[in-house]
């Protein structure tokens, strides 16, 4: 029998299990990232170790271990299920060009089942399927690993084919246990292998997962369950990446070593370790949840959602504070605010109306002092950096309930009350939103240019030249524009790839924060689908195609040429007609009429590290879907 172990003894028992392979621990890097300024947070291990990976020679050696704290701030809108939090820990550890793949997959076994104790039979992985296209193999060698391990714990190990997810929610499992993806099993910080940028190093992976048997899979999340649905049947615990390329402009090339990037999260394994597929019942989480239920009077039970918002945010703000930031109303300092904001807003729907942060907070400093020393020592600078947030926001945050439901006695919102509620009563825009949706409440189309024109005015009455809290601003307005025409563009195309020639616009809008763009299209698409649409996107940016234009009859245009019009446009004789067009090519990837203006590279799209991103795809009416999309 196994003793089941805290995650504290998980932590510590798996530095020890490395350094015991001669590993060196190494401390936490800082959750805001030094010398990277394209990213605002440490949001996985390896972002700290990136020049090491890349060839550098790292001061401690070739093995390097630790646990890593990291914020996930995208995640925020996704807490609240049994799994997500936009906090963790990520235990990680590195062969820069040492070991390599047969000791890695070895190593997480034991450590996950002899020293941990799960059951070896509910572990599945996955591995890369290999590409075509990219002319990367296959990787049988992880594959026959896994098979020789299973073999030796008794257990039939078949393989499947899955490839992609859409796929995965058709076939099923198929009773296999190594399945084989092409994208999700190529790991980068930029995604799969077709859209990373170049100079971005990354590989195939193999990640391990575990089977909770007592989550029932449902219909919502796909037809059929697989490892990488997100029903919570399977829940990741880990991921060994071997990172041995580097993406070029013409293909990829092999990084002067071949390493291993392994990352696991704590909270997940230490959830595996109690069998409980909720990670809020492990020991770093469950005495937060007791606090907040003593304080509230109010059972988990049946107040799951807003216990686990504020148990994710408390976590994250109490780090935030360890390593120095303060809510603002930019960059980190905005973020930690929206956390530390939301979190009240949820503890005063459960009733705690007196100062409630800093029992919480006292009760995840004691989670995490032993552990991390620099928690105990700032003790005194968190709970005041926190309280002082939560004493601003107290004085206004019921006035600020009432004035959005007086405000939304029409039914909808526009910016201007945004900015009001943003201004006066301290709302992060975002939480207007959500209360917003939470009452039913539409919001103007335009609200953010709305939102963005009030704060223009205030500003110009106040005559503070202080930073706004979104990026984009107010200047720069003309070229953001051609971006997201640009992109529009890209969309469009991209779209009639994935659905089909069906597709047809009906509409497009942009501003300085996203462009919208409606079309014929029955259905709601899928995550993968979206994903497909983006990565199409993305890579037609880094293809930087060239962007020109020219005038036809609109005969030639259309019909010659088969340029795309918009639905419904009517044009006179001749019309203008751009093309986006890759080095080489013989014939443009989009060809559109269309007024302009727009960049002249498609490149340009990508400046400052940016991305296409769509963040919302809904109905707009009868057999019309309407997306959102933005550069980020
Ligand atoms: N970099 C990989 C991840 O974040 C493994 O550490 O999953």
């Amino acid at each position: 029998m196994f003793m089941i172990m805290t995650a504290q003894e998980i932590r510590r028992a798996y530095l020890e299990f490395l350094s015991d392979k001669q590993h060196k621990i190494i401390p936490r890097a800082q959750l805001v990232p030094k010398d990277d300024p394209t990213t605002l947070f440490t949001g996985s291990g390896m972002q700290p170790l990136l020049p090491y990976l890349l060839g550098q020679d790292h001061p401690n050696g070739s093995r390097l271990v630790d646990s890593q704290t990291c914020l996930r701030a995208q995640d925020i809108e996704e807490v609240g299920d049994n799994r997500h939090t936009t906090f963790f820990e990520m235990l990680g550890n590195w062969s820069l060009g040492d070991y390599f793949k047969q000791e890695q997959i070895n190593w997480l076994w034991q450590f996950l089942t002899e020293v941990i104790g799960l059951d070896p039979k509910r572990i599945y992985v996955s591995c890369y399927s290999g590409s075509e296209t990219e002319g990367i193999d296959k990787d049988k060698e992880s594959a026959e690993i896994w098979s020789s391990i299973f073999s030796a714990a008794g257990i039939e190990a078949k393989q499947v084919e899955i490839g992609s997810c859409e796929n995965g929610s058709k076939i099923g499992e198929q009773g296999g246990r190594i399945f084989f993806y092409e994208d999700k099993n190529w790991w980068s910080r930029s995604g799969s292998a077709k859209t990373m940028p170049d100079g971005e190093p990354g590989g195939p992976d193999t990640e391990l997962f575990y089977l909770f048997p007592s989550v029932k899979h449902t219909s919502d999340y796909g037809e059929k369950c697989h490892v990488n649905c997100d029903c919570g049947r399977y829940i990741e615990l880990g991921n060994c990446v071997f990172m041995e390329y580097l993406k070029q402009s013409r293909g990829f090339v092999k990084l002067p070593r071949r390493n291993v990037d392994y990352g696991g999260g704590l909270e997940r394994i230490a959830a595996a370790a109690i069998d409980d597929p909720d990670v809020y019942s492990i020991s770093l989480m469950r005495p937060i949840i007791d606090v907040i239920e003593r304080l509230s009077n109010k059972s988990y039970a049946t107040h799951t959602t807003a216990m686990r918002v504020i148990t994710d945010h408390a976590r994250a703000a109490t780090f935030l504070a360890v390593d120095g930031v303060v809510p603002s109303n930019k960059e980190q300092g905005y973020v930690m605010r929206r956390l530390i904001r939301r979190a009240i807003r949820f503890a005063f729907e459960l009733g705690i109306e007196q100062n409630f942060i800093e029992e919480v907070t006292n009760s995840v400093i004691s989670i995490y002092k032993e552990d991390y020393p620099e928690v105990a020592e700032k003790h005194d600078q968190i709970i005041e950096t926190l309280i002082k947030e939560e004493k601003i926001f107290r004085q206004t945050l019921r006035k600020g309930l009432k004035q959005i439901d007086r405000l939304g006695r029409s039914g909808t919102l526009s910016g201007q009350d945004i900015f009001t509620l943003y201004d006066t009563f301290g709302f992060p825009l975002e939480l207007s939103v959500e209360e917003a949706f939470s009452r039913g409440l539409e919001l103007h189309d335009d609200w953010r240019d709305e939102f963005n024109q009030s704060m223009a005015e205030q500003r110009e009455r106040s005559h503070t030249a202080s930073k706004g809290a979104f990026k984009g601003g107010l200047g720069g307005s003309g070229l953001i524009h051609k971006k997201y025409h640009t992109a529009t563009h890209l969309l469009y195309k991209a779209l009639r790839e994935t659905l089909g020639d069906g597709v047809i616009q009906h509409g497009s809008n942009i501003t300085e924060e996203r462009l919208r763009f409606d079309f014929s299209y029955p259905k709601k698409l899928s995550p993968e689908q979206i994903k497909k649409i983006e990565d199409i996107v993305n890579m037609q940016i880094s293809n930087d195609l060239k962007v020109s234009w020219a005038e036809y009859t609109t005969d030639k245009a259309i019909n010659e040429l088969g340029a795309l019009g918009a639905f419904g446009d009517r044009y006179g004789d001749s019309v203008k007609v751009y093309s986006m067009t890759e080095e080489g090519a013989n014939k443009p990837y989009s060809l559109e009429v269309c007024g302009g203006p727009h960049v002249d590279r498609t490149s340009e799209l990508a400046e400052g590290g940016k991305r296409f991103k769509i963040i919302k795809e809904e109905s707009s009416s009868s057999g019309i879907r309407r997306i959102r999309a933005v550069l980020v």
